[in-house]
């Protein structure tokens, strides 16, 4: 499948058109950012060790019954997908107290929390992303109630699969981003699922092995995602 246009060019992917209507190419760039794009800094083999990663983990959620954007691998960088109508709302699961939880309720980082939390963020970069609710996200028209439902119990869906799966590799799930989209009138995973969007700890010493160790200048931030890569089995180059 060929790239056309460029439709988009996020903070770390851009989005191409293909001879297919319905399918998008996206493209993993090095580009990491944080703090809502507020720092960008290119990390060498970042895109192909997600792009990678990503593949790995929606191909585990299909298996489980979850309908992701995902169809194939095309490179190092890049992957074909259903084009999406996104919801502009970014679905965050907690399983262990940790980052913005922890600044806004001033609870202790690492606390486990019994049940998982579950949040709503308007991705809005400008405004910061945001907390919302269900219902500010049916009266702005974001997503319809029905919608939000589905969202939720997929969300709480992943984190039972995915929790078993980073276990496997001595590593903790703490908490995640996940974004929907509509495909055909149904509620499909999309963008992806990478250590850029979720924080992952090895579950004997707590060492971050994910996105923060840019946000907070820890260093070794890609060898982090290629171990916890190697913990799970994904194929990186
Ligand atoms: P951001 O927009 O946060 O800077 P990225 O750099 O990851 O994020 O850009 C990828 C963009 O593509 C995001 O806006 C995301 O919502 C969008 N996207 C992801 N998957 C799909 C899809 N299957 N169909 C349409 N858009 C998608
Ligand atoms: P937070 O602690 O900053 O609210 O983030 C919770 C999790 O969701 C964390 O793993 C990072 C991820 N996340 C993103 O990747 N992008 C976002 O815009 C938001 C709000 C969260
Ligand atoms: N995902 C957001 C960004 O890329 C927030 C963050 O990771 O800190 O800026």
């Amino acid at each position: 499948m060929k790239k056309r246009q460029e439709l988009y060019a996020g903070k770390a992917k851009s989005v191409h058109t293909t001879d297919d209507p319905d399918r998008l190419v996206l493209t993993f760039r090095d580009d990491t950012s944080a703090f809502d794009g507020e720092r960008v800094e290119s990390l060498a083999r970042k895109g192909m060790v997600n792009n990678r990663f990503n593949a790995f983990i929606m191909g585990k959620l299909e298996e489980a019954g979850i309908p992701t954007h995902f169809d194939a691998l095309l490179s190092d960088t890049e992957c074909l997908v259903k084009k999406l109508d996104m919801i502009p709302v970014e679905c965050v699961v907690r399983n262990i107290a940790a980052g913005s939880l922890v600044k806004r309720l001033g609870v202790e980082e690492g606390q486990a929390l019994t049940p998982p939390t579950f949040e709503l963020f308007l991705k809005n970069d400008a405004l910061h992303d945001p907390m919302i609710n269900e219902s500010l996200a049916e009266t702005f028209d974001w997503a319809t109630p029905q919608q939000l439902a589905e969202m939720k119990a997929l969300t709480f869906k992943v984190n039972q699969v995915l929790k078993a799966l980073f276990a496997e590799g001595d590593l903790l799930l703490v908490d995640y981003k996940l974004e929907f989209g509509v495909f055909k009138g149904n509620i499909v995973l999309g963008d992806e699922f990478s250590p850029d969007g979720c924080r992952l700890w090895d579950a004997a010493t707590r060492e971050k092995l994910d996105k923060d160790r840019f946000r907070q200048g820890l260093g070794g931030v890609i060898e982090a995602y290629e171990e916890v890569g190697r913990r799970i089995g994904v194929c990186i180059s």
